[in-house]
């Protein structure tokens, strides 16, 4: 039935590559560098341990838009690496005892600092990720949002008096802090996902120790020195909050060390299948959120008139490159054939080019690689007898300044086979591409959306509670994320966010996120003078 459809024609370009980037920065860049201190061009420090350093091989940061190179980080030695994560243990020290609400007003004034900030960082995200500059702001806004959280979070992480069967005696289940946390952070939330790592580890007690992705060394950079400059002005050693830029290398002897306690990663399932064996290797703690490939499904009775604007938005925002974007888009055969009409004319009015340009809706992939994942996904499509419908092609932008940007256009494909094993709907390609299918039944939809290895998140379309109740039912989704009426993209920090199966199991931000970032104690204290054992056991010498 879709195959009918034909795709509606859109100039496009191919990428020219091989320009040398210019060598003085752009305006565009060296503003919003300039705003947060940040030399362009030079090497800036990308180690923080309560000082900054690093005398390791140096990052470049490139962006996205333009190709050029916005500044080098340097990195940390793996001697390095060694000191800053024993700066940090010491610091967790000191800090562990500091009463939790305390910890919490050191965190108002992060927020504070922050939230002065919000237009300057939410640049610099859209800068050097790439999203387009109000997802940067709403990016930022995000790690305001949990820090007021966390305050609030600091004076309730209660644990809970048990009745003990024992006369006299009490049960209880104490939280500590848990020692040093690492977070190693993905490129596409490069602020909000440390956000969320950072105000709960630190409001449970602890120092946390942040590995951002390579090629977003600038965000952390920024944030790191806002953070750092409300720890040195209350008197509290840096490395509570300390920062080490680098490469697999850096990661490495983060995960393999004994001073982490718990390591928090968000990446690909390949790199957290490694990073979750080694933690687990020492018997640490590993917080997992890898891959989403996540669906959405329209039903005949959906209110089609806020379910097209939503699925536009988590297929095609973060040009696809959101752990929560939509990939897979199940419809009703019913109202298939004018859906997807509807959804392909709001593809090609998308507008696409320099994210930092109010109304631009589609930004630049982040790496060439991204630009080559997305190339082979419609490949893929293409060989195995798909269609594309919309897109399918990389895109160059009229400005010149563009030209070297990873552009592309949204692209809706139906693939040949709506088999969910196949390796088009089963593995994740971080890129604008939204394969759809159609169904039947609701429950062939829902086998559809648990039929593959990832379980972040998924959206179901309707007005029918009925349908609900089996959506969020026992033979549901069975994601971490389960909206109506709600994109799969787009998570408030309220609830804890994360992913089922092969997306790692892990929790972060809201609900109970923070139970994660303390060690839990059962304390049995006796208040008597005899010494009774539970389950009626008898030891008695005299007997
Ligand atoms: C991610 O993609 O790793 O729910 C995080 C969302 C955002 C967070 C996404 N609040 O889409």
């Amino acid at each position: 039935m879709l195959n009918s459809l034909r795709p509606v024609a859109r100039t496009h370009h191919s990428l020219r590559r091989g320009i040398p980037a210019a060598r003085a920065l752009s305006s565009r860049a060296s503003t919003i560098l300039s705003a947060l201190r940040i030399p362009a061009g030079g090497d800036v420090p990308g180690v923080y341990d309560g000082q900054w350093g690093g005398t390791g091989e140096p990052l470049v940061s490139l962006c996205p838009s333009t190709g050029e190179t916005l500044a080098r980080v340097t990195t940390a030695t793996p001697q390095e690496v060694q000191t800053a994560l024993e700066k940090s243990r010491q610091a967790y020290v000191s800090f562990r005892t500091m009463p939790a609400p305390r910890r919490g007003e050191i965190i108002r004034q992060i927020r504070e600092a922050l939230s002065t900030k919000i237009d300057a960082l939410g640049a610099l995200v859209s800068l050097e990720m790439g999203k387009i500059k109000t997802e940067g702001l709403g990016e930022v806004q995000e790690i305001v949002d949990i820090c007021d959280y966390a305050v609030g979070l600091s004076r309730m992480m209660n644990g809970s008096v048990i009745s003990s069967e024992r006369p006299g005696h009490s049960i209880l289940e104490v939280p500590n802090p848990l020692g040093v946390v690492a977070v190693l952070s993905a490129f596409n939330f490069p602020v909000a996902v440390y956000g969320w790592n950072l105000a709960l580890s630190m409001a449970a007690g602890n120092a946390t120790v942040w590995k951002p992705s390579p090629s977003t060394p600038l965000c952390a950079i920024a944030v790191t020195r806002i953070v750092a400059e409300v720890l040195e002005k209350n008197g509290i050693n840096g490395a509570v909050a300390g920062l080490i830029c680098g490469g697999k290398d850096v990661g490495e002897g983060i995960v393999k060390s004994p001073d982490v306690d718990m390591v928090s990663f968000t990446g690909s399932e390949a790199v957290g299948k490694i990073v979750g064996k080694a933690v687990q290797d020492r018997f640490g703690k590993s917080l997992l959120e890898l891959g989403g490939n996540n669906a959405a499904i329209v039903m005949p009775d959906a209110p089609m008139h806020i379910a097209l604007p939503s699925i536009l938005f988590s297929a095609v925002g973060t040009a696809g490159q959101r752990c929560t974007t939509t990939r897979r888009l199940y419809l009703h055969r019913s109202i298939a054939p004018s859906f997807i009409e509807r959804l392909q004319r709001a593809y090609e009015t998308v507008k696409i080019g320099d994210p930092l340009v109010a109304g631009t809706l589609l930004g630049p992939l982040h790496t060439q690689t991204a630009v080559q994942n997305y190339q082979a996904a419609i490949s893929a499509v293409r060989s195995a007898g798909g269609e594309i419908l919309a897109g399918g092609t990389l895109h160059t932008p009229a400005s010149a300044e563009l030209q070297n940007g990873n552009y592309v256009l949204p692209t809706i494909a139906v693939p040949a086979s709506s088999d969910p094993k196949q390796d088009i709907w089963s593995k994740e390609t971080f890129a604008p591409v939204l394969n759809v299918a159609v169904f039947d039944e609701l429950e062939e939809a829902i086998a559809m959306n648990n039929a593959v290895p990832q379980g972040l998140s998924s959206s179901l379309w309707t007005r029918d509670v009925r349908n609900v109740g089996k959506w969020i039912g026992p033979a549901g989704s069975d994601t971490g994320i389960v909206n109506v009426n709600a994109g799969t993209s787009g998570a408030e920090i309220g609830a804890a966010f994360g992913g089922n199966k092969s997306t790692g199991w892990g929790r972060e931000s809201g609900g109970d996120a923070w139970k994660q970032y303390v060690r839990w104690s059962a304390c049995t204290i006796n208040f008597t003078d005899e010494a009774p054992l539970a389950q009626g056991v008898s030891f008695d010498l005299d007997k």
